[in-house]
């Protein structure tokens, strides 16, 4: 039984496998379409979420499987104290496969410690959030067609957007990636990512406070929202949170084929009128990313469809 917690739980083998089986799905959705009849998806959002517990749900129902779960904690017994272990072991006598989000880090970690089921993390604290990765990673191979040579630039709240910590993780095992880390001080990228992920991959790195010095020199850009409820106070919030914002004027500078990736939802970091530049490519990371997740599910399964 696997359990995909981080995305590094994944070979690049077995993303490359991904990949191909999500092209494949989409051209030839009917082929997918009963292959996890009779199998059971339970989401268990312990945190909010609207893209990732329905990219789930989309999923499973697209292969013809059903879906149970709850949206909220407020909803399950740990309002009543029960403990997330307790919960999850419950949950794996009812489904075959478990997607989790939960606001502490590592809590996916005790879950899959007691689960009969596979647990895939849909989001864990300011840690890590890997099906989210395999959005982008399916974005970027349609869009630039390669993971190799690549300058990367990532900008925002670099310390508790856990897309960004998952994403620098899986582009470690890729060759020629630039990093570009652009946030102000008080959000940079954790020392843990800079020693465990990029220092010890020998990735090259820059950490800049400004967007518009380095534009020119990226092939994409992954804006990320300032993520308020990890904040201790509201005050720092308030100044942060309009730090950075994508403008037609500051996109103006970038590569004709940068990507500006986003991993939604927007508040205000990037400019609505960007949403028809044909760089703007975070609707298409919310299409790939169900069929991603549906590519997932059927390798936890161990399901391939008949030829
Ligand atoms: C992200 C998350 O939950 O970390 N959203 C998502 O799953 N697409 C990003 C965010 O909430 O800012």
């Amino acid at each position: 039984m696997r359990h995909v917690l981080n995305i590094t739980d994944l070979s690049v083998s077995e993303i490359d496998s991904l990949i191909a089986t999500a092209m494949d799905i989409i051209g030839n959705r009917e082929k997918y379409q009963d292959i996890c009849r009779r199998k059971k998806l339970a989401t268990l959002f312990f945190e909010p979420s609207t893209r990732t517990r329905l990219s789930f749900e989309a999923a499973m129902l697209e292969l013809g499987g059903s879906v149970i779960g709850f949206s909220s904690a407020s909803s399950s017994s740990s309002s009543k104290g029960e403990s997330v272990s307790d919960t999850v072991k419950v949950v794996s006598y009812y489904a075959d496969i478990i997607a989790m989000r939960h606001p502490k880090e590592g809590a996916p970690v005790a879950a899959s410690a007691v689960s009969g089921v596979p647990i895939i993390n849909a989001g864990d604290g300011g840690h890590n959030h890997p099906t989210q990765t395999l959005a982008d990673l399916l974005t970027i191979h349609r869009e630039k067609g390669r993971f190799n040579d690549l300058t990367v630039g990532f900008c925002g709240d670099l310390k508790f957007g856990r897309t960004v910590h998952s994403l620098v993780s899986a582009l470690s095992r890729y060759c020629g990636i630039n990093l570009v880390f652009i946030s102000p001080d008080e959000l940079k990228i954790p020392q843990y990512i800079i020693t465990d992920i990029v220092n010890k991959n020998h990735m090259p790195y820059i950490e800049t406070r400004d967007m518009e010095s380095v534009m020119p020199t990226l092939d994409i850009l992954y804006m990320t929202r300032v993520q308020g409820e990890r904040f201790f106070n509201e005050a720092d919030y308030v100044r942060l949170k309009d730090y950075y914002i994508l403008t037609p004027d500051k996109l103006a500078a970038a590569k004709p084929d940068m990507c500006v990736m986003h991993p939604l939802p927007r508040v205000n970091e990037i400019s609505r009128t960007i949403d028809s530049d044909p760089r703007a490519c975070y609707f298409k990371q919310v299409e790939n990313g169900k069929y991603m997740r549906m590519a997932l599910i059927m390798m936890l399964l161990g399901l391939t469809p008949e030829i």
